[in-house]
């Protein structure tokens, strides 16, 4: 968590924003705010619908309703390139890596097959300068990504992330598969991306890692927002309640227990 007062420009904005699958409401009239170099956590039940607003924002879908800003101008983002070109960086759950590529071919995947073909030693030099300013612990970038711990694969996922110069950072359970000293090294890499003045949102279920590095937290619930909260003035026993709706302490204790 940083102590400064959050005064910077609003990277992104969310106006009663809604989503329907069919009979399905997966957003409505969401709402949210992210400065540069802020970390909100995104919170919710299953089915809570943090996946459909990182997918707005990735330009995997369109919402129904609402304005999208970036910078302060509306943005309408019909495809992931376009979500791209304003600047937002989307880390999937599932990475998408090549596991028999090393490093370097993964960071530039795509992007050597351009008309200006980027030379080898120009990759691998910007791969380590990445991975150096990350101080992320890969031994070496000429290996295969099959070969490095989950902690290094979503640094490698995250290096690549930051190529096109975002200024928004999304990353869906970054920490889900990952050990203590792992989980320690991303939530160490987040704190890196806030000091670069990304804005970042972090979609977890694990209420430590919410608490280390969140500035604020803003949680869904069938949907709707149902509260955002300053890390350092709420307690995981306020936010679960947002979480879960429930006030019974028996549930809010097992939850909080669960949790851990
Ligand atoms: N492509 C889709 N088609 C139909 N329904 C969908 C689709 N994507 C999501 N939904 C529905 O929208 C709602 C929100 O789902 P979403 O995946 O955004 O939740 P989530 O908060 O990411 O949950 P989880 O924590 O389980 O990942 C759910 O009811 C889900 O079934
Ligand atoms: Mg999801």
């Amino acid at each position: 968590m940083s102590n400064k007062t959050v005064t910077s420009e609003v990277v992104l904005s969310l106006k009663n924003v809604s989503k329907n699958f069919g009979a399905v409401a997966a957003l409505t009239d969401v709402e949210l705010d992210i400065r540069a170099g802020e970390v909100v956590a995104l919170v919710g039940d299953n089915g809570a619908g943090k996946s459909t607003l990182v997918k707005i924002l990735a330009g995997v879908h369109p919402q129904d309703v609402g304005v999208v800003k970036i910078a302060g101008q509306e943005v309408h983002l019909a495809s992931p390139s376009d979500s791209i070109k304003y600047g937002i960086a989307t880390v999937f759950q599932d990475l998408a890596l090549c596991d028999n590529l090393d490093v370097v071919q993964n960071l530039f995947l795509g992007r050597q097959l351009r008309r200006h073909r980027l030379d080898e030693v120009t990759m691998e030099t910007t791969a380590w300068d990445l991975i150096r300013q990350l101080r992320a612990k890969i031994p070496s970038v000429r290996i295969p990504i099959a070969s490095l711990s989950g902690g290094q694969r979503q640094s490698v996922a995250i290096a690549r992330s930051l190529l096109g110069n975002p200024k928004l950072i999304m990353l869906d359970e970054p920490t889900a598969a990952l050990g203590v000293a792992q989980t320690a090294e991303v939530l160490n890499l987040i704190e890196r991306l806030r000091d670069r003045g990304l804005a970042v949102i972090l979609i977890s279920h694990n209420m430590d890692d919410i608490f280390a590095v969140a500035d604020r937290i803003a949680v869904l619930r069938l949907g709707r927002n149902n509260g955002i909260f300053s890390a350092n003035q709420t307690s995981r026993k306020e936010v679960i309640e947002a979480i879960t709706g429930s006030v019974d302490n028996a549930v809010t204790q097992r939850a909080e227990a669960q949790s851990k």
